[in-house]
């Protein structure tokens, strides 16, 4: 059988990825109906989310299969995905569990703290990497073992928010986030996340903002560690 690509075989397409499909469907689903707690900028960054996604559901996309990679923190992914099972964010989180043998979690920083590599690792399911392409919109998960610190950041030209799937995280010592809460994070303003100690916590995420900003993004940490 010939192949055009030596190494991947053909993709199919979305409607065709079941299990891709119904997670897509649950994030547009989450910010659809995620309370926007009378904010207007989170209602706004919630509606470009669904538009966005919307549209490229409506278009039916070839797939990309990325291969998958685990990273120390991903030992913490069954018991994420059993805890969140007992929380809202239920169906979500099963979408979430059909999909995780394929999640290829990665670290996005070039230079990243000893402590924070066995804590902390990401996937994209759809963005410029990830399952689907897209320029602009990011969409993916943060997995945090217990006890992370995830250091101060921020995403220029970005708007980033959080759903917490399982566990339970603070930011910026501000407030402590349970499923289904969303955290926002306006473009450039800085974050830092700690989660408990003793559960692991897992966030979906989505990121918007134009396709120059989202493709030259460098996760950079706000202060240089002492160490
Ligand atoms: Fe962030």
């Amino acid at each position: 059988m010939q192949t055009t690509q030596d190494q991947m075989p053909a993709a199919p397409h979305l409607a065709d990825d079941i299990d891709l499909f119904y997670l897509l469907r649950e994030f547009e689903t989450a910010y659809r109906y995620a309370p926007t707690g009378g904010s207007a900028p989170i209602r706004a960054h919630m509606r470009m989310v669904r538009e966005r996604l919307a549209k490229i559901l409506k278009a039916g996309p070839q797939t990309r299969m990325p291969e998958p990679a685990s990273l120390p923190a991903t030992r913490h992914l069954g018991r994420a995905l059993d805890n969140g099972v007992r929380e809202p964010t239920e169906i979500f989180v099963r979408a979430t569990a059909k999909l995780a043998p394929r999640l290829r979690w990665e670290y996005g920083y070039e230079k990243l703290p000893a402590a924070l590599a066995r804590k902390y690792a990401y996937a994209d399911i759809l963005g410029p990497g990830g399952f689907v392409d897209c320029a602009e919109l990011v969409l993916g998960f943060v997995l945090f073992a217990p006890g992370c610190v995830y250091p101060s950041h921020r995403h220029d030209g970005i708007t980033e928010s959080y759903i917490v799937l399982s566990g339970a995280v603070s930011e910026n010592d501000l407030g402590v986030f349970r499923p289904p809460s969303m955290i926002f994070n306006a473009a450039g303003t800085t974050h830092t996340i700690r989660t408990s100690l003793h559960e692991p916590a897992l966030l979906a995420y989505a990121w918007t903002g134009a396709a120059d900003a989202i493709a030259g993004h460098t996760m950079k940490f706000t202060r240089a560690r002492k160490k």
